[in-house]
């Protein structure tokens, strides 16, 4: 099992290894930023990662496009193309 964290006043979300992090996320009832519902057009969905990045699936073609097109941080990673493998914590601009 992972578990994802939050800075904020959020309760943690426990997920399945190799669940997607959008997904998980969502069917806790957390609400992540989207257009695109996961086909990685949108790039909203994006999460700024504050521990645990070495718990996620490396980054993938796509996302490395979306990322550099949106000027994003290494720490940031596009939640619909993440999986998990272990702990994180994550935060966005809106929660
Ligand atoms: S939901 Fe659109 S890129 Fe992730």
């Amino acid at each position: 099992m992972a578990k994802i964290s939050f800075i904020k006043k959020m309760d943690p979300v426990t997920a399945e290894n190799g669940s997607n992090l959008l997904t998980a996320l969502l069917n806790a009832g957390i609400p992540v930023a989207s257009s695109c519902y996961g086909d990685g057009v949108c790039a909203k969905c994006r999460l700024e990662i504050l521990q645990g990045m070495e718990n996620l699936s490396e980054e993938k073609e796509i996302e490395t496009f979306l990322k550099q097109k949106n000027k994003m941080e290494k720490s940031q990673r596009i939640a619909c193309q993440v999986k998990l493998s272990g702990d994180i914590v994550v935060d966005a601009t809106y929660w």
